[in-house]
Parts: C-alpha cells; structure tokens; sequence
C-alpha cells in the first residue's frame, strides 16, 4: 500500500516536472544544469545552508588545527569544493587544495577566495572524487567533504581515495544530509522526491544512509553524529556530522 502510494506520487511529480524530463531525454538538460542551473541554484542553497549550518560547522571544524604536521603546516584536501562556503571555517596559514567535478563554479568560488586570504590557495583540480590520482598518497593531512558524498557516482571509491590521500593520523571531515528515519512521513516523502530531486539537482540522492558506508570504511577512529541543520522544509534533512581519523 505503501509502495504503491510512493510509486503514484512520484509519477505525478514526474508530470509535473515533464519538461525536464524531456530535456534530459534529449540530452540537453545535463549540460545546462552543469553550466548554468546548479552554479546558479548552489550559491542560492550556499547563503541559506550557511546560515543554518554555521553553528555546527564551527564545532566541527574546531579541532582541524589538532591535525597540523609536525611542522604547523595543515594540508587540506576540499572534495566538491563548490562556491568555497567552508573557507570560511579553516585556521590562518592553511593550505587549501580545492576539487570539484564540476568547474563552473568559479563567481561563487573567486568570491569565497577574496572574502577569505587568511589562507593558501594551492591549487583547483577539475577531479571527481573517485579518482584523486593528481593527489600523491599520504600528501595531506585533512580532507574536507559536505553535501558531496549524497551526488557522488560511488560513495566507497571516494572513501578509498580519502584514506589513500590522507597521511596516518590525518583527518576525514564531513557534514552530509542523509535519508530520514525509516518510518518517518520526512523518510516517506524523501522516497517520493528521490528521482525528480536527483534528475534536477545534478544527481543528488536524498535516500542514502551515509554513517554505513563510513562505518564500513577502514577508518581507525570514527565520531558520527546525527543532526538537525533546521530546514524543516526542505526532504535534504537530517544532516550527519564529524571526523574520522585515518
Ligand atoms: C551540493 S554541492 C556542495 C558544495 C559545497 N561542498 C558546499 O558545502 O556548499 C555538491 C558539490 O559536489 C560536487 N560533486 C558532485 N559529484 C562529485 C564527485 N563525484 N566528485 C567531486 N565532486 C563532486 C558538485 O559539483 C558540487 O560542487
């Protein structure tokens, strides 16, 4: 009964989203999401999630400084750097390499880097974090994720490539929106939302149970905790949070 309402609401939704159904049968909406609709949408959700989210990424970020190298220097590696909203949150001196899949970010991003020179910019690779092979192994000593892990094509390959970049003891953070509870109304309209969401939002999955796939990678040291970043209106609650040690 269930699954049967799940399956009709998502068809009336397909319907009603049929243009770019459309356009994507015709191959014409995936390029002009890249370009055009998901740089713009990003920077729109950035200023709002932002806001909601400050609170949280300050506690997460607090103890980035902890996992400097001997040296004091902090190699930080950002997966789906996007428009930069996290500059913001890393220590004096940190040097910065950004990646995304994506590069057509560069407004979002060019503004993050001018409102944020307390840090060193290295270098932005146009990579999928998947395949991080211009990164050396053990070269970094964080690695940043948020909002990434629920677009990307295989969640356990870029958890591979983490721990391969990361040098022993560096630092994997991370702060994603995850698939509600079970037998929440959020998790039943999640599951309505999912195809429609994920065709519009350059392939972003509103059903994945994110702590799995990190409990299952080979982690020494794992804190997740399960949070609300206050949208209440939107399914891209509840949030995970936290670091894992490599
Ligand atoms: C919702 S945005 C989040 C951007 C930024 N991290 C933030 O918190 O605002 C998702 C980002 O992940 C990038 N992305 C999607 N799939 C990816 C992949 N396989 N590898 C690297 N980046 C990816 C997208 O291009 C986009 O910049």
């Amino acid at each position: 009964m269930l699954a049967t309402s799940v399956l009709c609401l998502r068809a009336c939704l397909a319907l009603l989203a049929m243009p770019i159904y459309l356009l994507a049968f015709l191959g014409i909406w995936e390029p002009f999401c890249k370009k055009v609709f998901f740089p713009f949408f990003l920077e729109k959700l950035s200023a709002i999630h932002e806001r909601k989210a400050k609170k949280h990424k300050q506690e997460l970020f607090r103890n980035l400084p902890d996992f400097a190298s001997p040296s004091g220097e902090l190699k930080l590696l950002e997966i789906g750097t996007g428009c930069g909203v996290n500059f913001q949150f890393y220590p004096p001196g940190c040097r910065v390499t950004c990646t995304d899949i994506n590069p057509n970010f560069q407004q979002g991003l060019s503004k993050s880097m001018s409102k944020n020179q307390h840090l060193r910019y290295e270098r932005f690779l146009e990579a999928a974090g998947e395949d991080l092979h211009q990164v050396p192994s053990g070269s970094v000593d964080a690695v940043v994720c948020t909002l990434v892990l629920c677009s990307v094509r295989d969640v356990s390959a870029v958890l591979r490539e983490v721990l391969r970049v990361l040098r022993p003891g560096g630092a994997f953070y991370f702060l994603e929106h995850v698939a509600a509870d079970h037998s929440s109304w959020k998790y039943f309209w999640q599951q309505i939302y999912h195809p429609t969401w994920k065709l519009l939002f350059a392939g972003c999955c509103l059903t994945r149970e994110l702590w799995r796939d990190l409990e299952d990678a080979a982690f020494s040291e794992l804190g997740v905790r399960h949070v609300r970043v206050a949208l209440p209106w939107t399914p891209i609650e509840p949030h995970i949070m936290g670091f894992a040690v490599k």
